[in-house]
């Protein structure tokens, strides 16, 4: 996803989402009164860093964006500026030897709707470890289980649009066929060796309002589209839109859509 124009227009489950999640979990983390340093690992657009993130944050020294993608870098660099923010490129599951780039580390790392997209969860959990200061905490927010997959997988084998979709796989959350997904998690983190402060992965419920904003909000997300010759990709979206309402029976009566999905929220701590 590279259209980050269209991502700040659609993005209202994720901000939704990462209010619920600040909300609850900001008080129950520890706070230096002398201000902290913090990591904002696949910031995107840079709109929930700058608007959500940093405004809800008790104290704060400094605030790090980071995305694999330039294009969203450039973007959140140019459209939500703030003196104590900056943003950089960095892909979380490859960097090797983060702390090069970071040399001091962070004191807390925050990641939304991000880690889904990583499929080397092991080499990303390391990455976030390293950059953290020992006494740290990290909290990672991410869709665990998602319709949304399952309608990747249904439209990748379908004859006009497969071409385009050999690497499905890569797109889908390593936790969507998962009976426990956040202890799956857990065991993880805590291989990796962080401790477990919470892991959960609760299902959430999203009315968008019309099903267009459904349609936007799939198409902001899409991995597929920008390889689908522009002639094409209405009829791609609109394929993928009716089959996530048949997977999801999401459409409602006076026009709305309901999602339903599992969110993983997990509350980590470094301890040394
Ligand atoms: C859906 S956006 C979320 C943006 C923002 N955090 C929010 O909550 O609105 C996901 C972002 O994760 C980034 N991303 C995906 N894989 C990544 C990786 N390996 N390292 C860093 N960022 C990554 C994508 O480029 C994309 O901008």
């Amino acid at each position: 996803m590279e259209d980050a124009q269209l991502y700040v227009s659609a993005n209202g489950l994720q901000r939704r989402d990462a209010l619920l999640v600040l909300s609850e979990y900001l008080p129950q983390m520890e706070w230096k009164e002398d201000g902290e340093t913090v990591l904002d690992v696949g910031c995107g657009s840079g709109d929930v860093t700058r608007n959500l993130l940093v405004p809800l944050l008790p104290q704060v020294k400094q605030v790090v964006g980071v995305d694999l993608s330039q294009e969203m870098v450039t973007y959140a660099s140019k459209t939500f500026h703030h003196d104590s923010i900056n943003f950089h490129q960095l892909d979380i599951e490859r960097a090797v030897q983060p702390r090069q780039v970071f040399p001091d580390g962070f004191t807390k790392v925050f990641s939304f709707y991000c880690l889904h997209w990583v499929q080397e969860q092991r080499s990303c959990l390391n990455n976030i470890y390293q950059l953290l200061q020992p006494g740290g905490e990290a909290l990672l927010v991410f869709l665990a289980k998602n319709p949304l997959f399952t309608m990747y997988q249904n439209m990748s084998l379908k004859t006009r649009w497969q071409q385009y979709m050999k690497d499905v796989k890569s797109y889908i959350s390593v936790y969507q066929d998962k009976t426990d997904p956040a202890q799956v998690m857990a065991d993880l983190a805590e291989d990796v060796g962080f401790q477990i402060l919470s892991c959960e992965a609760p299902e959430l419920e999203f009315v968008f309002d019309n099903i267009n904003y459904l349609k936007n909000a799939i198409k902001a997300v899409n991995p597929f589209l920008k390889r689908i010759p522009k002639e094409d990709q209405e009829a791609f979206l609109k394929e993928c839109l009716a089959e996530l309402v048949l997977l999801q029976g999401c459409q409602q009566e006076d026009g709305s859509a309901v999602a339903r999905y599992n969110l993983m929220i997990a509350h980590l701590h470094r301890s040394q």
